[in-house]
């Protein structure tokens, strides 16, 4: 369904993510890690930093969508950078980890929290596990989405909304489970201005990072109407200024030290 995700558009998002990677792992204190491993790296625009940081490390960006790993590619270096199609719930690196990182990944794995043991025991002793997700949920693009499929002229063909963000743990439950583990653990937010160029820029932001796929039930017709109208609430909501259009986005950080 290209009207519900475009790659297109969520590469347009790339400025404002690799923000979000370059202040998840400016809090990583490894001094010269040898490997290191990005999550749902998705395109590797944001896997590639790691570079920048870590000019010596063998980075893997692991990723279960074709499409986002046929993107990524391009930035792969032979014996530096590599990408590999898996899921992050099962992948196993080729050898321990110094630094383990993800980025607005997990909140699409349910239950992610169990998977942190297996995950610190990839790493190597005091390794490091950062990963970042949005703490948006309830914000007005979402709410906005979700009273629109509830008018009447939609609520029956559409049904409710499921969003992936739904999996996004309490703050104090990720330090909970990484302290439980025997990690040192530092865990903040940070809610972005981001200024997005361009005409209907939160709404090509939303195609970007996914409509719900419950707006593909509507036939094609409809399902343009239903946008176009969608659109229109958020040039309301989110009116475009001189400079741009300011799109609050709320992210949550967590980052934790195995043991030595
Ligand atoms: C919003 S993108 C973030 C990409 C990148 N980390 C960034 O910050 O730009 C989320 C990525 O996680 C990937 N993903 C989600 N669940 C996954 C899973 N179980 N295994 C592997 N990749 C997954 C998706 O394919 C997608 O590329």
């Amino acid at each position: 369904m290209a009207d519900l995700w475009e790659l297109e558009c969520y590469l347009a998002t790339g400025e404002q993510r690799r923000q979000t990677f370059a202040d998840l792992v400016s809090r990583i204190r490894a001094p010269a890690p040898e490997a290191v491993a990005d999550l749902g790296c998705g395109p590797g625009d944001c896997t590639v930093y790691l570079r920048e940081c870590w000019p010596f490390a063998r980075i893997t960006g692991v990723d279960q969508s074709p499409q986002m790993l046929a993107a990524a590619r391009r930035y792969a270096v032979p014996g530096k950078l590599g990408f590999q199609l898996a899921d992050v719930r099962s992948w196993r690196p080729a050898e321990p980890l110094d630094v383990l990182v993800s980025s607005a990944a997990l909140q699409c794995v349910v239950r992610h929290t169990e998977l942190f043991e297996r995950y610190l025991g990839l790493l190597k002793p005091a390794g490091w596990f950062a990963f970042q997700v949005p703490a948006d949920s309830g914000v007005p693009r979402q709410s906005l989405l979700s009273k629109l499929c509830a008018a009447p002229r939609w609520h029956e063909r559409i049904g409710p909304l499921v969003y992936p963000t739904k999996w996004v743990a309490d703050p104090e439950e990720y330090r909970r489970v990484l302290l439980g583990l025997g990690c040192r653990v530092t865990v903040w937010e940070t809610v972005y201005r981001h200024v997005l160029p361009g005409a209907d820029a939160v709404f090509r932001w939303m195609r970007g990072t996914g409509l719900p796929r419950e707006l593909a039930r509507l036939p094609a017709d409809e399902r343009r109407e239903f946008l176009t109208e969608y659109a229109g609430l958020l040039r309301q909501t989110y009116p475009r200024q001189e400079f741009g259009t300011v799109l609050p986005y709320r992210s949550l950080f967590v980052v934790a030290q195995k043991p030595g």
